[in-house]
């Protein structure tokens, strides 16, 4: 049987960070209250006005293909995950294709706000499991700030601007993609939205003064509904793959808000050493959070491990997948594990 395998992670983070501190001077709010209501001490903020989602993409994807050893001429297709995109047409894909040189890759943009990549990674399996396609790379990569008013404390506290790529391949020795369970509900779309900009609300002076151009969201009626979807997808996908929690290596969540990680986490019975945790560092960078997760802990994956992957984003849409890990991650070097260590 041919699964689809991540074989490689590649990551882009600003080199900007925008602190609690820096936005108790733009808005009323406090240190406190973000790390307690959210776990975030500080985000990336990609500054430069040359550079957007694509630009981070690209760089992503370049340290995915130079870590595998792979020629961009092998691609077959380029998925990027993201609701921020240069601009509505062309797909960011397109670019990211032309930058790295892939002459035989067909691409396009999929938009599932915080589960693009969680959506993102069951299409490339498809796409790798009929047998037509041998390497996918997808990213996910959200200029978030480019959408956040910063006067608005219940919104821009939360989110930060990053990109992480994986590599995607045929495994036939058991590894790859084993299940995942999506779920998808319209009804409750206003909860977490962007109104302005598209065939409904084309861009007007009336949609800049209504603030139609960047995120809204209610916050509590999202957490109330994401705590519990979070957590049956999570468990639903453990239950019908036979999974113990002492048979999970990590379990790789979208960071949203921690209180929703910690929540599901004990419904499942991980451990907190076994969560992939670093919404404190990055706040919420959409969807590049779970890759960002599996780049950030890659040196501690061993061949065989057990992930458990979930997300819970605007839509609404949410899903958990199981994946088995395919290769044996590297120590870091030392200069990044002292970062790490830094930032720990
Ligand atoms: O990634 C996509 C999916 N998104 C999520 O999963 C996010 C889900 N929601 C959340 O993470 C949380 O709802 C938030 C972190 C956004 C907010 O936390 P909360 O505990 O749900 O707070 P709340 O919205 O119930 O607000 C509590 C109070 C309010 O004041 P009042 O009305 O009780 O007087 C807010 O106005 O906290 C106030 N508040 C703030 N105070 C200081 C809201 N934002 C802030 C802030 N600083 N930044």
């Amino acid at each position: 049987m041919i699964r689809a395998a991540i074989t490689s992670v590649g990551h882009f983070l600003p080199e900007e960070r925008l602190t609690n501190a820096d936005l108790e001077k733009l808005v009323d709010t406090s240190d406190e209250w973000i790390r307690a209501r959210t776990g975030i001490e500080e985000r990336r903020i990609l500054r430069d006005k040359d550079k957007a989602t694509t630009y981070m993409a690209i760089e992503a994807s370049k340290e995915a293909l130079e870590k595998r050893g792979m020629d961009a001429g092998e691609l077959d297709v380029i998925i990027v995950a993201t609701v921020t995109p240069d601009m509505f047409f062309p797909a960011n894909a397109c670019q990211v294709q032309a930058a790295l040189g892939a002459p035989k890759a067909w691409g396009f943009d999929l938009s599932a706000a915080c589960s693009g990549f969680l959506f993102g990674i069951n299409t490339a399996a498809c796409l790798i499991e009929s047998g037509r396609y041998r390497s996918v790379l997808l990213v996910g990569s959200d200029k978030m700030s480019s959408i956040t008013d910063y006067t608005d404390r219940n919104t821009c506290v939360l989110f930060g601007d990053a990109a992480a790529a994986v590599l995607l391949e045929p495994d036939t020795n058991g590894n790859g993609l084993i299940d995942s369970v999506l779920r998808t509900d319209g009804n409750n779309w206003e909860a977490l939205c962007m109104q302005g900009g598209g065939s409904l609300n084309p861009p007007t002076h009336e949609t800049v003064d209504r603030k139609m151009h960047y995120i809204h969201q209610d916050g509590r009626t999202v957490f109330r509904f994401a705590v519990s979807a979070f957590i049956n997808v999570a468990a639903e996908v453990m239950q019908r793959n036979g999974l113990h929690s002492e048979d999970i290596r990590y379990f790789a969540p979208h960071q949203a808000n921690q209180r929703i990680i910690d929540a599901a986490a004990r419904r499942m019975g991980i451990s907190s050493d076994r969560v992939m945790l670093n919404i404190s560092r990055y706040g919420n960078t959409t969807a590049a959070t779970i890759p960002l997760c599996l780049y950030d802990w890659e040196h501690e994956l061993r061949r065989g491990d057990n992930l458990v992957l979930a997300a819970f984003g605007g839509g609404y849409t949410w899903g958990a997948a199981y994946v088995r890990w395919a290769y044996d991650g590297v120590a870091r070097p030392p200069v990044a594990a002292k970062e790490a260590e830094a930032v720990a």
